[in-house]
């Protein structure tokens, strides 16, 4: 089994996460030694089951665990080569990184130019105007609906939410299960836009998914998440062509979901440890 770092130089991993451990109210340990490589203008997905840690994660990189009383308490989390384990969120996407977080947070008394508006809330340029217009290119539908967010499709919702993060310019997007509760008609366009965007624009990505199917068709290179532990990682050909990846997360066994964790056909080389 490979790691992404290994096979690309250093300096260009945009976000490295380092063995970290993270813990809510002091006592409820989440994560246990988690580490993940993201180069740049890649898209990397991190792929589990519910409660795996998946967004507990996300959190970890994007500030946002402090306002659930969450801490890193251990390793590292360094992005283009600042250490923002525990900033604070607002630093973070002042940095660069920007999170599109689950159940998509659009502002829904506001119109859709709005909210776009809100995502460029960093910058003070005079090209937000273009840049809206540079979302609706990706996002046609987005320009016919001048009402409120509020009344948007679950989909079209999740599309203004991409769209705000987009209104940033940030160097890396985190998004947190964009297929939720779409049709899969739905989650095959926003996967179809979210790797034009990835290609046109450069924009490095890592994409938290249950939705396994079309995250590792999205993604460079995926990390496999179970019990707040990396299980299995490897580039998108290794993990599509993985036996246990095609029976447990892929679909087409009947029989209920094994874990990874009890599986002797696994080895994961320590690297961390
Ligand atoms: N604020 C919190 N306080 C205490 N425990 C939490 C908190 N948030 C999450 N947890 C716990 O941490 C574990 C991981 O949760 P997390 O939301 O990161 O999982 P997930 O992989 O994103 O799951 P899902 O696919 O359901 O979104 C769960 O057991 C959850 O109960
Ligand atoms: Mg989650």
């Amino acid at each position: 089994m490979s790691n992404a770092a290994e096979q690309i130089q250093p300096e260009e991993i945009v976000l490295s996460i380092n063995n970290i451990e993270v813990v809510y109210d002091d006592v409820i340990q989440v994560l246990r030694g988690v580490s993940i490589d993201v180069p740049k203008g890649k898209i990397i997905t991190l792929l589990g089951p519910n409660g795996a840690g998946k967004s507990t994660t996300l959190k970890s990189i994007s500030g946002l665990l402090k306002t659930e009383n969450g801490e890193v308490t251990k390793g590292d989390i360094t992005f283009l080569d600042q250490r923002i384990d525990n900033t604070n969120a607002a630093d973070i996407v002042s940095a660069g990184l920007f999170q599109v977080m689950e159940g998509r947070r659009i502002i829904e008394d506001m119109t859709v130019v709005e909210n776009l508006r809100l995502g460029a809330y960093t910058r003070n340029d005079s090209e937000i105007g273009s840049d809206i217009e540079m979302v609706f290119s990706y996002f046609p539908r987005l320009k016919e609906r001048t009402g409120l967010a509020g009344y948007l499709s679950g989909g079209e919702q999740q599309m203004l939410a991409i769209g705000r993060a987009l209104m940033a310019r940030p160097k890396m997007i985190c998004l947190d299960e964009p297929s939720m509760g779409l049709s899969p008609l739905l989650v095959k366009e926003v996967f179809g836009i979210i790797e034009k965007i990835n290609r046109e624009q450069g924009i490095t990505m890592l994409l938290v998914e249950q939705n396994a199917n079309y995250a590792l068709k999205a993604a460079h290179y995926g990390y496999i998440m179970e019990s707040g532990k990396i299980v299995l990682d490897g580039t998108r050909e290794q993990l599509l062509n993985n036996e246990d990846v095609k029976e447990f997360y892929l679909g087409g066994g009947n029989e209920e979901r094994k874990s990874f964790k009890n599986l002797k056909s696994y080895k994961r080389r320590k690297r961390w440890l």
